[in-house]
C-alpha cells in the first residue's frame, strides 16, 4: 500500500495501478471462420462499476459480452473474473447472469414466478425464496404486477421483470445486452435512472452493451468504444466526450465540427494549423510537438462555438460563414453555418437571455463569425 498518511484514498478505482480488476480480459480474440469479430481486446472493469461498451451494428459488443458469460469461448486471449480464469468454465458455473436484449420471460408464468425461477434450484428454503422473490419486486416496483404474466405487462416492465430476474441468484457480475432497446425514448430515459439506482442498491458489477451514445453517457462510469472489433477508447464519459483521441471517436460521440489542415507550427504546448477549407490558421493546445506539415484536424464541439456578427480580433480562432439553418428548442438554439467552402458547421447557441424573433444573436442569411476559446478545441491526428 501507499503511504497516503494516513487519508482515504481518493479518486476514481481505474486510476489506481495497484487495484485488482474484477473483470481482466486479456488479449482476447474472437474468430468466426476467418471473420475477426473481436480482435485483441484488452480490458479491466473493476467491482461496482456500471461499465457501458458502445459501439455501431456489428461491432463485436455482443459477442464480447457472451465470451465473458460463457456462451462462446475466445479464439485467442483469456478472461479472468475475480482472479479465476474463465477457461473452460461453462456458464452456469460462472459468477455471471446475462440479461438478453428479447428479455427471455417465460409467457405462461406470472412476474413473481418468473422472477423466482432460477432460485428453484438453489439450496434455500420455500421462506427464503419467497423473501428474495418479494425484495426483487420490490426493488423493480412492479409489487401491484407480481401476479400478471408478461403479455399483461408494458415493455418498460417486462424490462424490469427481466432485470429482477437476472439479479435474482446474485450474480457478482450483471450482463445487460441492449436492456433499453426495446423502450421508446421516454421510458427508455425513465429507466435509466432506474437502472442506476437499482445498480448502487446491489452494488454489483454491471456491463451494459448499447449502440446508443446518450445512453452510455448518462449510465456509465466508464464507456469502452468499440469499432469492427477493437476499442478505440475507455474512459468516464466525460474524457470519452471532452478528450476523444481519434477521429472514429469524436464523431461517434455527439456532434463535433472537424476542421482538416496541417501542422504549421509546433511550440510550447500549442499547435498552430492551417485550414484551407476556412482559409484561417487555428491555434489549439497539444501535448505533443507535432512535425510541420501533419495531417491534422481541428474539432470543435456545437456548444462550444460562440456566435456574432462582428468581426472577431485579429489571432482569434474564428471562421465565418452565412446562416442557412436555424431550429429554436426554446432552452437553445441550433445553428448551421455555411463557409465559403460550402462545409456546414454547427453551432449549440444557449439562449441564456430571453428575446424577442428580431432580437436573436443571428437569423437566416445573417452574415456571422463563430470563435472558439483554443482550450475548447481538440486536435486529432488520426
Ligand atoms: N456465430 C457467429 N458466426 C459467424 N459470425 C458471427 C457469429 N456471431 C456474430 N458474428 C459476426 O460477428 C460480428 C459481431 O457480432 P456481434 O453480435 O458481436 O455485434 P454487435 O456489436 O452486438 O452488433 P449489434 O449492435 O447489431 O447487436 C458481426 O459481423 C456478426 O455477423
Ligand atoms: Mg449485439
Amino acid at each position: 500500500m501507499p503511504d497516503d498518511g494516513g487519508k482515504p484514498q481518493s479518486g476514481p478505482i481505474w486510476l489506481d495501478a495497484a487495484a485488482k480488476p474484477f473483470i481482466s480480459i486479456e488479449g482476447v480474440t474472437k474468430r468466426f471462420g476467418s471473420f475477426t469479430a473481436v480482435d485483441n481486446v484488452t480490458l479491466k472493469v473493476f467491482k461496482g462499476e456500471l461499465f457501458a461498451l458502445l459501439g455501431g451494428s456489428g461491432c463485436g459488443k455482443s459477442t464480447l459480452l457472451r465470451m465473458l458469460a460463457g456462451f462462446e469461448t475466445p479464439t485467442e486471449g483469456k478472461i479472468l473474473i475475480d482472479g479465476q480464469d474463465m477457461a473452460g468454465i461453462p456458464p452456469y458455473e460462472r459468477p455471471v447472469n446475462m440479461m438478453f436484449q428479447s428479455y427471455a420471460l417465460f409467457p405462461h408464468m406470472t412476474v413473481e414466478k418468473n422472477i423466482g425461477y432460477g432460485l428453484k434450484h438453489e439450496n434455500m428454503s420455500d421462506a427464503e425464496r419467497a423473501d428474495r422473490v418479494k425484495m426483487l419486486i420490490d426493488l423493480v416496483q412492479l409489487g401491484q404486477f407480481a401476479q400478471r404474466k408478461p403479455h399483461q405487462l408494458s415493455g418498460g416492465q417486462r424490462q424490469r421483470v427481466a432485470l429482477a430476474r437476472a439479479l435474482a441468484k446474485q450474480p457478482k457480475l450483471l450482463l445487460l445486452d441492449e436492456p433499453l432497446g426495446a423502450l421508446d425514448k421516454k421510458l427508455r430515459e425513465q429507466t435509466q435512472f432506474e437502472l442506476m439506482n437499482i445498480q448502487d442498491k446491489v452494488g454489483i458489477t454491471f456491463i451494459v452493451v448499447t449502440h446508443d451514445q446518450e445512453e452510455a453517457m448518462t449510465l456509465a462510469t466508464r464507456i469502452a468504444v468499440m469499432d469492427k472489433g477493437v476499442i478505440r477508447q475507455t474512459g468516464t464519459p466525460t474524457e470519452i466526450y471532452e478528450y476523444p483521441r481519434t477521429k472514429f471517436v469524436a464523431d461517434f460521440i455527439g456532434s463535433i465540427n472537424q476542421f482538416e489542415g496541417e501542422v504549421k507550427s509546433s511550440k510550447k504546448g500549442f499547435v498552430t494549423v492551417s485550414v484551407p477549407l476556412t482559409n484561417t490558421e487555428m491555434t489549439v493546445p497539444h501535448d505533443r510537438d507535432l512535425p510541420e506539415g501533419s495531417k491534422v484536424a481541428v474539432a470543435v464541439r456545437p456548444e462550444k462555438l460562440t456566435i456574432t456578427r462582428k468581426a472577431p480580433a485579429k489571432g482569434v480562432n474564428a471562421v465565418t460563414g452565412t446562416v442557412v439553418d436555424l431550429g429554436y428548442f426554446g432552452k437553445d438554439s441550433l445553428y448551421r453555418i455555411k463557409l465559403a467552402s460550402g462545409a456546414l458547421v454547427r453551432v449549440n447557441h444557449v439562449n441564456s437571455k430571453r428575446a424577442g424573433e428580431g432580437e436573436r444573436v443571428a437569423v437566416w442569411e445573417d452574415k456571422v463569425w463563430l470563435t472558439f476559446d483554443p482550450s475548447s478545441a481538440i486536435l486529432l491526428a488520426e
